[in-house]
């Protein structure tokens, strides 16, 4: 039997009310055309949800990651909700993450976030899918790092003799289109020394030591292909659980603390990342603060049985009450750095516009 994948294809093709949440019609699209594909036999199963402004498609089958049928067709999917409901809606942004007119064989790099991962389905096999709002897929350095590499979070790592070998990490540069491979825990302070630069260092791929796959993150930075701020890359991750690789409760332990992220209002400021379930997976407060929701499948031959809201959880009340107070904290900065990103970034965003104004008004100083 071929090897499953799962593909998680995302987009932001235009929400309700500004930049919030995705609408129910586009959701029901997006459903019929996952359907449809599945009776056509393109893929196995599928799954449909939003995390705030972004469509999320959840889709497994045979063909492999990077498949062109597959990306074909979240495109089109994509294509489709964007005229059949964002336009005539005229719901905000419609079709914004699409950046390109015709699809080119690869979705990767034509404004949709990409995670895929492709493995052999063991007789029972949890994954969880992480699905973020106003961030970056930056965003995912710290919490992947501590499930496969932070004792202090993984209990396994020190336990359980099948993680004790440890694990490696696929590090992309973002701006140069390179990737290099670190091991853990051997070369620890190595991959810490790229990944705490989450803006350009971003963790694309985990395995375990052995060479089975662990997880997959998408790693699109809209910016870098348009040249110009479009809207931040909201990130989708997918990771294995259980049975020789991370526990579900150590996957999601990760997200107890709420790291600060870039992304946020204009996608230029630092705010805390903030566990919620699929409920709350809607951006308010200055356009955020930044979200993230955590779905668990079990797989049964492909298909998904779920989703389990994992984040749906009054063991995560008190993360989410410290992301309120950090929120509020980091608010007050107003415009000012830190609260606002550096130079670097907001490159991409309207503030130079904004400062060649001023150019001509400079005096030289003696
Ligand atoms: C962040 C985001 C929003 C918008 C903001 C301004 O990723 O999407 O914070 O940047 O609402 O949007 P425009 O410029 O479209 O009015
Ligand atoms: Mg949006
Ligand atoms: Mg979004």
């Amino acid at each position: 039997m071929a090897k499953i994948t799962v593909s998680v294809i995302k987009a932001d093709v235009g929400s309700l009310a500004g930049h919030h949440v995705v609408h129910p019609k586009q959701i029901e699209v997006a459903k019929q055309g996952l359907q449809l594909a599945v009776e056509n036999g393109l893929i196995i199963d599928y799954y449909v949800f939003n995390c705030g402004d972004d469509l999320e498609l959840i889709m497994t089958h045979r063909r492999g990651e990077n498949n062109s049928e597959i990306h074909k067709l979240a495109w089109d999917i994509f294509k489709e909700v964007t005229e059949k409901v964002s336009k005539p809606l005229k719901l905000y942004a419609a079709g914004q993450d699409l950046l390109v007119e015709a699809f080119s064989g690869n979705i990767r790099g034509m404004g949709p976030g990409v995670a895929e991962i492709e493995f052999e389905e063991r007789p029972s096999d949890p994954i969880v899918v992480f699905a973020a709002d106003k961030t970056e897929p930056g965003a995912w350095n710290l919490p992947l790092f501590k499930i496969f590499a932070d004792p202090f979070n993984t209990a396994g790592l020190v336990i359980d003799p099948r993680l004790h070998q440890g694990f490696k990490f696929v590090v992309l540069d973002v701006f140069e289109g390179a990737e290099v491979e670190l091991n853990c825990p051997e070369e620890m302070y190595d991959l810490l020394a790229l990944i705490g630069t989450p803006s350009k260092y971003v963790i694309s791929k985990v395995f375990r030591k052995d060479g089975l796959p662990a997880a997959a993150a998408s790693t699109t930075r809209l910016s870098l292909i348009a040249g110009r701020y479009v809207g931040k890359d909201d990130p989708v991750c997918i990771v294995r659980a259980q049975k020789g690789l991370p526990a579900v409760g150590e996957i999601l332990e990760a997200f107890a603390f709420p790291h600060l992220v870039a992304g946020w209002m204009r996608g230029s400021h630092h705010g805390p990342l903030m566990p919620v379930s699929l409920i709350d997976a809607k951006c308010t407060r200055f356009d955020g603060p930044p979200r993230v929701v955590a779905l668990g499948f079990q797989l049964h031959d492909g298909l998904l049985e779920g989703p389990a809201d994992l984040f749906d959880d009054p063991a995560f009340d008190y993360t989410r009450r410290i992301a309120c107070e950090i929120a509020d904290y980091m608010r007050r900065h107003g415009p000012f750095m830190p609260a606002r990103l550096g130079p670097d970034e907001m490159e991409y965003t309207t503030l130079p516009q904004v400062l060649e104004k001023l150019k001509g008004r400079f005096r030289k100083v003696e």
